[in-house]
């Protein structure tokens, strides 16, 4: 348990349960040591509501017994198991590590079932419905949150089913993409263009890129400060996969569409990530994963006529 921020929060815990714990004890104690002189009667002498009186028969044997074991059980549950602070236990059982086992354990008992899809290719296991339902079971657990589970992403994620593509639409470009993850960079790029007016200029000119509403007098002008663009972006545009530089022609938007957005860009630059799953998922769930996000936007080999 490392998420107490400093020890003071652990000898808080420990604190608290021990002292509930010997407070039991000490109550158990007293009340064992303190003997009320009992009347003739074997009544503790109160009387209620005129004829109601009360007992004193000490606690019984039996019941004194379980308190006892429970005290007992209580420090030795403590001493094996995390209770007190940030003391693991001997045992060293945590939540995590029952979790993380019971994972290797699925992921073992499913191998057999994997297997047989391991040895097929993207486009084989595209048109394998068996494959494809365990590939979007896979994507609706682990990637829609994202990616939203028609998997057309929204703003700021990609749409995977679509046939643009920022890292590369080939199997292996996803595997590797799902793999080791990816992160899109574009600086802020403000004080390369100019001032604020060449910055509105080349925003229209992006515009125009992908025929899209613009003003052809700015676009023009704008023009030349591409120049700045064109080293990841390309000279006409069209991007570079290579390092995530997304196709500005085509007028599919990732971060928004119009003048406003692509200032925004331009002058703030974007960090975009996406997670590596290489330590969520085994290379077995990966490679159907990314058959499944394939086959989104591409006809499966068996199915084409
Ligand atoms: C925390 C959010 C998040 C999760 C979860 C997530 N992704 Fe992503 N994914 C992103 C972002 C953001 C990008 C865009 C990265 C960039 O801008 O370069 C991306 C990009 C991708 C791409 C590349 C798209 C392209 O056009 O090249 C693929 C493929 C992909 N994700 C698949 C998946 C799969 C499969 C999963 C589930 C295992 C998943 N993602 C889970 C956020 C996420
Ligand atoms: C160092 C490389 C680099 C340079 C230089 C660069 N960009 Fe980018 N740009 C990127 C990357 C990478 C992304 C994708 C960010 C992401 O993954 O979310 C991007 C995204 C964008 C987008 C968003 C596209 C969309 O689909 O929403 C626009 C618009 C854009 N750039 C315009 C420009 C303009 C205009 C310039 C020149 C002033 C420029 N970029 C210079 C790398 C670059």
């Amino acid at each position: 348990m490392s998420d107490f921020t400093s020890s003071f929060w652990s000898f808080w815990v420990i604190t608290i349960t021990l002292g509930g714990i010997f407070g039991c004890a000490l109550l158990l104690w007293m009340t064992s040591r303190k003997k009320v002189e009992p009347g003739a009667d074997n009544t503790t002498g109160h009387v209620w509501d005129e004829d109601l009186t009360e007992m004193n028969n000490p606690l019984p044997m039996w019941w004194v017994g379980l308190f006892i074991i429970t005290i007992v059980f209580s420090l030795l549950y403590l001493v094996a198991y995390p209770g007190l602070g940030s003391y693991e236990g001997e045992l060293k059982w945590s939540t995590r590590g029952e979790y993380e086992s019971e994972v290797a354990k699925a992921n073992k008992e499913l191998e057999p079932m994997y297997a047989q899809f391991t040895a097929k290719k993207t486009e084989e296991l595209a048109g394998d419905p068996n494959a494809m339902a365990i590939g979007e079971r896979l994507f609706m657990n682990n990637c829609a949150q994202c990616h939203g589970s028609d998997a057309r992403g929204s703003k700021g994620f990609p749409n995977l089913a679509d046939a643009d593509w920022l890292h590369g639409g080939t199997p292996e470009k996803i595997k590797e993409t799902i793999t080791k993850g990816r992160i899109g960079m574009m600086p802020p790029m403000a004080a390369a263009v100019g001032s604020p007016d060449d910055v509105r200029n080349v925003a229209h000119y992006v515009l125009s890129l992908s025929g899209s509403p613009h003003d052809s007098v700015r676009a023009q002008l704008g023009k030349a400060k591409f120049a700045a663009c064109a080293a990841c972006h390309g000279p006409d545009g069209k991007g570079n996969q290579a390092i995530g530089a997304p196709n500005l022609s085509d007028d599919i938007w990732l971060h928004g569409w119009g003048e406003n957005a692509i200032v925004a860009m331009v002058t703030g630059g974007k960090t975009n990530q996406m997670p590596a799953q290489e330590g969520k998922l085994t290379e077995a769930q990966i490679h159907v994963l990314a058959s499944y996000v394939w086959s989104l936007s591409h006809k499966p080999a068996s199915a084409k006529p």
